[in-house]
């Protein structure tokens, strides 16, 4: 039965009335199996580690001198494990329906079809990791990941009448119907979220580091809003949590030095769990406002990704052995080789400070457009694991920032 509602804003979803115990007790169950799955998670990843480099499944990290085989796609134990957590946890939200009384099937469906498209994008994840897939494939995968999502969402709200912010109500009207657009935009929203953590990789313990803020933004986010009424807050509660627990025990053997490399396995399922959770949460917008940082990188990546401008297979920063810190990456190139938009793109990005900028007649040599070279840029050559936490830093600062604009901003456009 469709549901109308602001599509792209947050909302509540009325469910039956519920004491504020009944909510209260799968929320502590669903804690205290975070704690314990963040224990087991925790002393499992250091067991795996020599399996995996067996199974050829390593890497070398390009910032140390020692050429040790570190092994790669650990995500895939850390989203095991957070599968398995959220499997157990299935019956306890529904547990006093379960004997008699109505069953709740909307939700039901909605927490099972959140959990198969995470389950689908592990696996997609993985085959990337140990197929190395190509980058239009990275695109593809969340788009297929996304879909049971998006089907359960048509079943259950096929509401795509968004409302229109205050300024724009004079000419648009009270409410506008997105109709399939709203569905391209919820696809796009799981492409973006995986692949933009992605990129905004290279340095030790950074991938889990900022998934982990943008979880506990989430976190915060959901225990400011929830009430009795609101399944949504709850359901993604009930994700946030395990998830946080994991990614913590993996960053544990992720950080400076790297004993493990989380893989692209890893970012994909943080995004899709974002994605997921923002969607069937109905606070999208809200979920993007936590990604600033991958927002700027992504804009600021693009004349690569689309190579405008020429982009290496990777562009993380270039390790000093003589001084044991990191420095700008760098790409050479011919001016006469980029075409009319890169260049004007390059004369921007100049104008703005943003690049290094060395050219010797038509070679050219600028830096590789991520953030990461960007504070590079900044603040001279920094040491890895100090360059890890002022990105986190910036996550921190940027999760501020979103509470601050979301609030008041919230109240300024909408009712
Ligand atoms: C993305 C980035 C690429 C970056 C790479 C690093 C784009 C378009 N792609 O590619 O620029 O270099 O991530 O993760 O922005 N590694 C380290 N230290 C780390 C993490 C990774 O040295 O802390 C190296 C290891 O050799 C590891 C490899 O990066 O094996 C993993 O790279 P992969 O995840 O396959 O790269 P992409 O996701 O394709
Ligand atoms: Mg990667």
């Amino acid at each position: 039965m469709a549901r109308a509602y602001d599509g792209l804003d947050d909302d509540e979803l009325d469910a039956e009335p519920e004491t504020p115990w009944k909510m209260l007790l799968p929320m502590i169950i669903n804690a205290l199996m975070s704690i314990g799955v963040y224990l087991t998670t925790v002393r499992l990843i250091p067991k795996l580690r020599d399996k995996f480099i067996k199974a050829n499944l390593f890497g070398i990290d390009m910032s140390k001198t020692t050429q040790d085989k570190v092994p790669e796609a650990i995500g895939v134990v850390c989203g095991c494990m957070f599968l398995i957590t959220m499997f157990l946890f299935i019956p306890i939200p529904f547990s006093d329906t379960l004997t008699g009384g109505q069953f709740p099937h909307h939700e039901f469906v909605e927490l099972i079809a959140a959990l198969l498209s995470i389950c689908c994008m592990l696996l997609l994840g993985f085959a990337d990791d140990v197929l190395d897939l190509r980058w239009r494939h990275k695109l593809l995968l969340p788009t297929v990941a996304s879909l049971p999502l998006l089907m359960v969402y048509y079943v259950n709200y096929n509401s795509t009448t968004i409302v229109v912010p205050k300024p724009f109500r004079e000419y648009l009207g009270m409410t506008v119907n997105l109709g399939i657009l709203y569905y391209v935009y919820m696809g796009m929203l799981a492409v973006f979220c995986t692949n933009a953590i992605n990129i905004l990789a290279g340095v030790n313990g950074l991938e889990v580091g900022q998934s982990i803020v943008i979880a506990a933004s989430i976190l915060l986010f959901n225990f400011v809003e929830v009430d009795a009424k609101t399944w949504t807050h709850q359901m993604s509660i009930y994700f946030m949590m395990p998830y946080i627990a994991t990614s913590a025990a993996l960053l544990k053997h992720n950080w400076y030095p790297s004993k493990v490399f989380v893989g692209d396995t890893f970012c994909y399922l943080s995004g899709m769990t974002f994605a997921v959770v923002g969607i069937l949460g109905h606070f999208s917008k809200t979920t993007l406002l936590f990604f600033i940082p991958q927002v700027f990188n992504f804009l600021y990546s693009v004349p690569q990704l689309f190579h405008l401008v020429p982009c290496p297979r990777h562009r993380l920063p270039k390790f000093n052995s003589k001084t044991d810190k990191l420095e700008m990456s760098c790409t050479r190139f011919n001016v006469r080789d980029v075409g009319c938009v890169g260049r004007m793109i390059l004369y921007l990005f100049r104008a703005f400070g943003l690049i290094k900028w060395h050219a010797k007649g038509d070679e050219v040599i600028t830096n590789n457009f991520t953030l990461i070279n960007l504070v590079l840029k900044l603040k001279g050559p920094t040491h890895e694991a100090k360059l890890t936490s002022i990105l986190i830093g910036i996550q921190i600062a940027c999760t501020c920032l979103a509470f601050a604009i979301r609030y008041p901003l919230a109240h300024h456009f909408y009712d």
